[in-house]
């Protein structure tokens, strides 16, 4: 099988398991892993933040990160096709208490102007204050897109006007990094709260951080033990993030190839399934026009292809550290001449 349902389903190399097993610990939630410490002094350093919190999950770092800015009752703004707001199970509301409300985009893109017109600070008592706004990079739904980085710029001046917090859902930031050159900080330092996932792209078996105020991490730390997240020995864990960082960011660029690889093999029998254009890291987005997208990805998986159908017409294949270049564009081939005979 090429496995392409997502950028989570790569296993640690054998460097990485000799990393973790080897990773001095301690019992975390007594601050004593020192493992654990690295990866969150480390992350945070990169990212231009005083201080991070190692988490399970990126699903988790985001329920923390928003409601650092978020009190129950008030509301968040994101993008409708955010992964908070579509695939987070409604920890948001369902844990913490807040709404949220999302404006239209393409390929999930900022459109500050979208912002800025549903944004209510301090509506007073017959309205729901908006408290933070949260945007995603890269844009998972969206298609692996990255935002540009004088939008990002112009959110966060809107937000601070409007006293604002600014979250990022930086589950694949990674991704943008190396897609773009522009440096972990320049992206970080621009929000209140940022989460990264170690778990995606970068290859290892669990985990994220939560970048913040030293302040603002005191309190998360506190909310991740009232939901049961405390960890003790979590270091084996965080030595997998630690050993990601020195070897497997640099190599996403080998996945963004691979990506408009398996683009460009579609196109050469289904041109219009895809905009290989609009490939930039390592997710594609396919539209399967008349063709239901779970009857073209159970063909796929017939001959040897996992693809996901994330909408009635829409497949999403995403490259990663365990499918190569070669690889990808034969995935592509196949799931094209699908395309093109259905
Ligand atoms: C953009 C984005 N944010 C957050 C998450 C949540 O990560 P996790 O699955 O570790 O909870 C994902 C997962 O795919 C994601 O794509």
């Amino acid at each position: 099988m090429i496995d392409l349902r997502s950028d989570t389903v790569t296993t640690p190399t054998p460097a990485m398991r000799e990393a973790m097993l080897a990773a001095p610990v301690g019992d975390d939630v007594y601050g004593e892993d020192p493992t654990v410490i690295e990866l969150e002094q480390r992350t945070a350093e990169l990212l231009g933040h005083e201080a991070g919190l190692f988490c399970t999950s990126g699903s988790l770092a985001n329920l923390l990160g928003v409601r650092l800015l978020v009190e129950p009752g008030q509301e968040v703004v994101c993008d409708v096709g955010a992964h908070i707001a579509r695939a987070e199970m409604g920890a948001h509301a369902a844990v913490h208490g807040l709404t949220m409300r999302t404006v239209p985009s393409i390929n999930g893109l900022v459109d500050v102007g979208a912002y800025a017109g549903v944004i209510a600070p301090n509506a007073g008592p017959y309205l729901v204050s908006t408290a933070a706004v949260a945007v995603e990079n890269t844009h998972n739904f969206g298609g692996g897109t990255i935002q540009p980085y004088d939008q990002l710029v112009a959110l966060g001046e809107l937000c601070r006007a409007e006293g604002l917090g600014y979250h990022l859902d930086g589950a694949r930031l990674w991704n943008a990094h190396v897609a773009t050159g522009v440096s972990l900080a320049a992206y970080g330092s621009l929000f209140d709260t940022v989460s990264v996932c170690f778990s995606k792209g970068l290859g290892a078996p669990v985990g994220s951080v939560l970048v913040s105020t030293a302040d603002r991490i005191a309190q998360a730390r506190i909310w991740r033990k009232r939901l049961g997240g405390g960890w003790r020995q979590a270091g084996i864990l965080a030595a997998g993030g630690l050993h990601a960082l020195d070897h497997q960011v640099d190599r996403l660029a080998d996945d963004h190839r691979a990506a408009g690889a398996f683009a460009a093999a579609v196109r050469d029998q289904a041109p219009r399934a895809v905009d290989v254009a609009a490939v930039q890291t390592n997710i594609v987005v396919l539209n399967t026009g008349a063709v239901p997208a779970a009857q073209v990805a159970t063909a796929a998986k017939d001959q040897g292809v996992w693809v996901s159908a994330l909408g009635p017409r829409m497949l999403r294949a995403v490259t990663h550290l365990n499918v190569t270049v070669d690889e990808a564009r034969t995935a592509g081939e196949f799931v094209g001449r699908i395309l093109a005979s259905a």
